[in-house]
């Protein structure tokens, strides 16, 4: 095919699904990057600019996310060629929506379509969790995964990833509300306690179990037990002005649980089609009445994940 340029667009993900810690994502397809790759005769990778809401992105290939993980595309397949990278960022950084992944993820995808002999999605995963390492300190793979597969996804494995895409039940929703405020992933990592409280660990895993099996099941009930993070949200939810309020908005107006994005401050929330405008309201001004204007979107799930777009 040999083409010389490729488009891909990378969709945000929420992280965490409140109960899987760098595990569980799932793909918001309302918004993402667009990682344009040009094969150049140079050798190597080399960023040529950013545009869109994020500009003043790092330029050395090593501290830029897209440019990390196709250094790892490179040292795996060592093409005769190299790659210009331009990324226009539709996701804001530090919002807690995957930002970070959504650039490497669309760097390798578009990367991969210009390949003599195109890689696996696994061997993409891995790259593109090079790039997210750049960005927040760790390999965590809960939004490379969901925004590389789309859909909700589950991650088994860090050097060895499995993933498994799961159901989800006809007619949910996810209610996306972006605070204008922004977090540092990293940040929002180091301030978690290094261990957990037995009696948590029980309810987390419950809820983990519970709520992977709602989804197996159509068990709206399980689903909302489960959507119930007893040990990560409690540490970080100081972090977002309003969260108690938001969350206690969503619940009231129907939703089956409302968590935390990944590390903030994007607030999501789970509910039927029927309840999803009240539940998108109920949050917007539960986050107004702190002072915090918002972007906010409802997505049908699951939600596709990353794909070429000038094919
Ligand atoms: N699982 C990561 C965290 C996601 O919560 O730190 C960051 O987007």
């Amino acid at each position: 095919m040999n083409r010389d340029a490729c488009t891909a667009f990378a969709p945000a993900s929420v992280g965490n699904v409140a109960v899987g810690f760098d595990i569980l994502g799932f793909a918001v397809d309302a918004i993402g990057d667009r990682v344009t790759v040009t094969r150049s005769r140079e050798p190597g990778v080399h960023i040529t600019g950013a545009s869109g809401v994020v500009r003043d992105l790092p330029k050395e290939p090593n501290r830029n996310t897209a440019g990390r993980a196709l250094e790892a595309l490179v040292d795996l397949v060592r093409p005769d060629f190299g790659f210009a990278v331009h990324i226009e960022k539709g996701i804001p950084l530090g919002s807690g929506l995957g930002g970070s992944a959504a650039s490497a993820v669309g760097a390798v995808v578009a990367a991969n379509a210009l390949l003599p002999e195109a890689l696996p999605r696994l061997e993409l995963l891995l790259c593109a969790m090079q790039g997210e390492a750049v960005a927040s300190g760790s390999r965590h793979v809960d939004n490379i995964a969901a925004c590389l597969f789309g859909g909700l996804v589950l991650t088994v494995g860090i050097d060895q990833p499995r993933v498994k895409q799961i159901p989800v039940p006809v007619g949910m929703c996810a209610v996306i509300v972006h605070p204008h405020m922004s977090l540092s992933t990293r940040d929002a990592r180091a301030i978690l306690k290094r261990d957990v409280d037995l009696s948590a660990f029980v309810w987390q895993t419950a809820n983990l179990a519970g709520f992977i099996s709602g989804c197996y099941t159509n068990d709206l009930e399980l689903i909302r037990e489960g959507l119930n993070d007893v040990v990560i949200e409690p540490q970080r939810q100081d972090l977002i002005p309003g969260f108690a309020a938001v969350r206690r908005a969503a619940l009231a107006a129907g939703a089956l649980g409302c968590s935390i994005s990944g590390a903030g401050p994007t607030v999501f929330a789970w509910a039927l089609r029927e309840a999803a405008t009240a539940v998108r309201a109920g949050m917007v001004a539960a986050f107004q009445n702190c002072g915090m204007d918002s972007d906010h979107w409802t997505v049908p799930l699951p939600s596709d994940g990353a794909r070429i777009v000038n094919a």
